[in-house]
């Protein structure tokens, strides 16, 4: 496959998206988008977010060291926008309607309009140059009510429908397309019954 090359920039990646609550000074929340997220494990399982320049939701998480990670899916994906969009050090926003409740583990302001939440306990800060690396350890993950009997060996994303970021503009996502290990289903043309193939990573 011929390959071109595209200059790294500013955006430059397709990912998840999650709606990051904070607290304010003042004990009332706030929200933003961020997208610069990844996921680790070192004996917990940590997020890993960037926060570039300087935003209210930076200030509160320097201040508070927590915050909540609210998965954007397709029925929240407006409000997020809206979130995203808007800075909290222009105005209070307070433009669209939605709901709330404080984290179960962290004092944290949980999105009732999110079906899949991260409570998330600052544990390392990396100041880079202008923006800000937040290591943070997972304290407790909180999901909707109505997706009982998902598990974490089992993220059904037709049921969450996530929505997906390609800068500037948000996807929605297809078909399981297969297993984890399922490869020689697939690329040696075996015809054996297929068996359930669990791979743990290490
Ligand atoms: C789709 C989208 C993705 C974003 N991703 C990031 C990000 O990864 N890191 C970041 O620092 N800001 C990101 N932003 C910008 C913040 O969400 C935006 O500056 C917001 O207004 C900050 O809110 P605050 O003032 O409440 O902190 C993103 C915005 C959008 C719309």
């Amino acid at each position: 496959m011929e390959k071109i090359d595209m200059k790294p920039d500013f955006v430059f990646s397709p990912q998840p998206m999650y709606i990051i609550g904070t607290r304010n000074e003042d004990e009332t929340p706030n929200f933003c988008i961020i997208t610069w997220i990844g996921f680790s494990f070192d004996k917990t399982p940590h997020l890993m977010m960037t926060i570039g320049g300087s935003k209210q939701t930076k200030t509160n998480i320097l201040r508070e060291n927590m915050f909540s990670a609210n998965l954007i899916s397709e029925d929240n994906l407006w409000l997020a926008d809206y979130f995203g969009t808007t800075r909290a050090e222009d105005k209070i926003k307070n433009d669209i309607a939605y709901n709330f409740n404080w984290g179960k583990y962290l004092n944290v302001p949980v999105l009732e309009q999110s079906k899949w939440v991260y409570e998330c306990e600052v544990s390392r800060v990396i100041e880079l140059d202008g923006a800000h690396l937040f290591l943070a350890d997972i304290k407790n993950i909180q999901i909707d009510k109505n997706l009982i009997g998902m598990d974490l060996e089992m993220i059904d994303l037709n049921k969450l429908k996530p929505a997906i970021y390609a800068p500037y503009n948000y996807f929605s996502v297809g078909e399981r397309i297969g297993g984890c290990g399922e490869w020689k289903y697939n690329l040696l043309n075996n015809n054996e019954e297929q068996e359930t193939i669990k791979v743990r990573a290490n």
